[in-house]
């Protein structure tokens, strides 16, 4: 049976429980509205964890005053259903009211700079600080000994490893490949936003990634020409894209001609709707 816990005390008592037992404790922070990608994250914990440990919680301060805070899909009674199949141990779920206990403006905050002003940084400033707080809040509530991010949020997982290496967590981090569809629509909880006719467009995002991809392990080497030429021809395909950038994969600075383990990140929106996706090029 999972145990599912809402107050940070009882989250407290449950971790205190599995950890005089010696286990060791894998973690999955999420924001719900969970879907294979999700779950994926949790069956890798399963596989190098003694207890799994997930959270769900829509974190007020990691969404821009114009984002979509409001309209999140909170659907945490299916959440619960397929976290339970999935055989998570024990749901974290707290309100805003106890996780910030002084109010989301608390004095106290987490950023890494650098990192978190660059790519989905110049477009959404507040995002990454956000997110650096909220799970350092967590890492301090789960005391995990590995948690689970997914490589579809790339700078997300770049600024988790910096942060836990920085504040000196003793927590491993594993990043989890990205879960498609079968179109190669990297799963995301804001798919659920898209009409029809964008659901059926949504898919030339990965499949631009992918010549992208083709053309650098063909040898093109002129990074921000092709950006910029990609950045085009998905304007033409209906696409608003915030960027297209081609990174070194270690501390996504922009690639150089020489540098050999790479990853394509690109950011658009179509219609109201912001996807974001990346892939790996190694060049060994
Ligand atoms: P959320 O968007 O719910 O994502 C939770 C975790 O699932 C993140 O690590 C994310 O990278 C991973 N994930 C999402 N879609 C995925 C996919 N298609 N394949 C693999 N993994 C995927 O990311 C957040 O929540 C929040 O920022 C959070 C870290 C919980 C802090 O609030």
């Amino acid at each position: 049976m999972m145990l599912t816990v809402h107050t940070i005390s009882e989250l407290r008592a449950a971790i205190r429980h599995a950890k005089q037992q010696g286990k060791r404790i894998g973690f999955v922070p999420t924001m719900g509205n969970l879907h294979t990608g999700h779950i994926h994250l949790v069956t890798t914990a399963k596989e190098q964890s003694d207890v799994v440990v997930c959270s769900i919680f829509v974190n007020p301060t990691q969404f821009g005053a114009n984002e979509d805070f409001g309209s999140y899909p909170r659907t945490l009674a299916a959440d619960s259903l397929l976290l339970e199949a999935a055989a998570c141990d024990i749901l974290f779920a707290p309100s805003a009211q106890e996780m910030y206990q002084n109010g989301t403006s608390q004095q106290t905050s987490v950023t890494v700079a650098g990192l978190s002003e660059q790519l989905c940084g110049e477009f959404r400033p507040t995002h990454f600080a956000g997110v650096a707080t909220v799970v350092s809040k967590l890492f301090n509530l789960v005391q995990p000994d590995v948690a689970f991010f997914g490589e579809k949020d790339f700078q997300q997982l770049a600024v988790i490893r910096r942060l836990t290496q920085e504040l000196c967590f003793p927590i491993e981090i594993v990043g989890v490949p990205t879960q498609r569809a079968d179109d190669g629509l990297a799963l995301s909880s804001r798919n659920g936003y898209l009409s029809p006719e964008e659901r059926a467009q949504a898919p030339a995002i990965y499949q631009t990634l992918q010549q992208l991809r083709t053309a650098i392990l063909n040898g093109a080497r002129e990074y921000t020409m092709l950006c910029e030429a990609t950045v085009l021809h998905l304007q033409k395909m209906g696409f608003a894209p915030d960027y297209v950038a081609i990174c070194r994969a270690d501390n996504l600075q922009a690639a150089s001609a020489t540098d050999d383990d790479l990853v394509i990140l690109v950011a658009a929106k179509l219609g109201k709707t912001r996807l974001i996706d990346n892939l790996s090029v190694n060049l060994n």
